[in-house]
């Protein structure tokens, strides 16, 4: 369980922000039939907790992920956020949470190569504005990727496009971009993947403290132990398909 005891941005600590039951995902194959991915998952993600999920390659991480970001639709099953079944709520309402509550950080970055770092991290979020008050928006957005990019170790890369980026400069500019808008929830496929031990231990200081000062929740996809050693709880997706909480000695 969480000791987060700071007020989170998303209400009370403990509070469910993201429910799945019973959640299924096939994929159709070339020629017929289909790939059961995930086979009836349930979890809960409460306000102010840090999950991570681990599991083979191929057992339907980042699925389920995408699926808790509401950028896929599952087969059979249901995605609540903050106690809403997403199925019920328009393209919208949907929309208006992925961009406002939810910051993903992608396994495969997403940078758009003709920006720089510092405008990969403020210009998608600005693209909701409206034109008045753009420019004062603008250069308070510019400042807060400044401060997330010096967050995450990059401000002598902030005019470097993606192709002058390492991989793992890449996902620390994806990173500093899902923190943006202040998300309440945090969902990051392999956040650490391509990163040395010093500049892990940099993003695990980052993560716990923005769990613990702005009470935001975390999950973590990841293959990385010292990043489930940072978590509250560990959840493992089986090749089967279905997920177990590991449990861990206190
Ligand atoms: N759009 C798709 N169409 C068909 N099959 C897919 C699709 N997306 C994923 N899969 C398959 O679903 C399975 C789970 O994929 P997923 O990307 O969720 O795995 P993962 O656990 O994130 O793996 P890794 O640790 O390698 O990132 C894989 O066998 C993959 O080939
Ligand atoms: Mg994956």
């Amino acid at each position: 369980m969480s000791d987060v005891t700071s007020t989170p941005t998303a209400g009370a600590p403990g509070r469910p922000v993201l429910t799945v039951s019973a959640l299924r995902r096939a994929f159709p194959v070339a020629g017929g039939g289909s790939l059961d991915v995930l086979n009836g998952i349930d979890l809960e993600i409460r306000a102010g907790e840090i999950v991570a999920i681990i599991g083979q390659s191929g057992a339907g991480k980042s699925t389920l992920l995408h699926l808790m970001g509401l950028l896929d639709t599952p087969t059979a099953g249901e995605v609540c956020f903050e106690g809403r079944n997403v199925a019920y709520l328009t393209d919208r309402e949907r929309a208006r949470i992925r961009n406002r509550a939810i910051g993903f950080v992608f396994q495969m970055y997403y940078l758009i190569p003709e920006l720089t770092a510092l405008e990969n991290v403020f210009l998608p979020a600005m693209i909701q504005r409206s034109v008045p008050g753009w420019f004062g928006a603008r250069r308070k957005a510019r400042a807060r990727a400044a401060e997330l990019l010096a967050a995450v170790g990059l401000s002598e890369r902030a005019t470097h496009r993606p192709a002058q980026l390492s991989g793992g400069e890449s996902q620390r500019v994806a990173l500093a971009r899902a923190l943006m808008h202040r998300p309440d929830v945090v969902l990051c496929d392999e956040p650490t993947g391509n990163l040395d031990p010093s500049t892990k231990e940099g993003i695990h200081e980052l993560i716990i403290r923005l769990n613990r000062d702005e009470g935001q929740t975390f999950v973590l996809v990841t293959h990385d132990p010292s990043l489930t050693q940072l978590a509250h709880r560990v959840l493992e997706i089986g090749v089967d398909g279905r997920i177990q909480e590991q449990v861990r000695p206190a």
